[in-house]
């Protein structure tokens, strides 16, 4: 292995969502770097169909307390939807036991139902991020290429926080309040939302970024034919 691929290798590793970040802002000129980063991602035919909003600052607590209104009166309007109890069993059996990982990080047990939805609504506080970033896109046909060019842009600008030294969280609940970030950012109908990225530096001591959660062996996920 050389010397690149170890550091990718790192980089890939060493990412992992976080859920509590420190206040302190980034500097501009970092931010940017991991959006030049990002901006390099791969799409098909190269339509580069992302229009990425970053919030900091006073629009991000305007926008937080916007969120908690919305979420307070169950003004739910996801462009996309998302309904896990559709999951099958394999499925549902990963997405629970990464839940269990968190709550338990936070003690929160799974009778616990208002600290499981005090937990949830982190969510829209952005973790204590002072950064987020929404990655809206045209719909285009059955949205289904366009959305795998936004996951690849999501994973090139979360390596890249990682490259940075910094820490982000995708975030698919954010996209179920998407009118109200339209609105709040002055954003058209005809971009819809897929998912936000909260970003900053890590709290690295607080319990809720204290897990990693585990991946299933390549068998259950690759078949060789030759
Ligand atoms: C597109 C996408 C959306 C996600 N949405 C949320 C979310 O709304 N809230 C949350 O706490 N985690 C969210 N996650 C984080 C996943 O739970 C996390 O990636 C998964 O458990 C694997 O953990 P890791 O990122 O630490 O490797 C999302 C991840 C992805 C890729």
């Amino acid at each position: 292995m050389n010397a690149m691929n170890k550091s990718f290798s790192h980089v890939v590793r060493h990412r992992r969502s976080m859920r509590e970040f420190l206040p302190e802002a980034l500097p501009s000129e970092l931010i940017q770097s991991v959006l030049e980063d990002a901006q390099q991602a791969p799409s098909n035919c190269n339509i580069q169909p992302w229009q990425v909003h970053v919030v900091s600052g006073k629009k991000r607590d305007e926008l937080a307390a916007a969120l908690m209104a919305a979420d307070a009166a169950s003004h739910f309007t996801p462009d996309y939807y998302f309904d896990m109890s559709e999951y099958p069993a394999l499925y549902a059996g990963r997405a629970q036991s990464s839940a269990k990982a968190r709550y338990d990080a936070i003690n929160v047990s799974r009778e616990d139902k208002e600290g499981r939805s005090r937990a949830l609504r982190l969510n829209l506080d952005f973790f204590g991020a002072p950064h987020v970033a929404f990655l809206f896109m045209p719909a285009l046909g059955d949205s289904v290429r366009v959305a795998s060019d936004i996951g690849m842009y999501g994973q090139t600008f979360l390596l890249s926080l990682t490259a940075h030294g910094l820490a982000g969280i995708p975030q698919t609940m954010l996209g179920m309040y998407a009118d109200t970030v339209r609105e709040e950012l002055g954003i058209e109908p005809e971009l819809k939302m897929l998912f936000g990225i909260s970003f900053g530096y890590a709290d690295r001591a607080a319990a809720a970024n204290d897990i990693v959660v585990g991946r299933i062996p390549l068998a259950e996920s690759v078949t060789f034919h030759e």
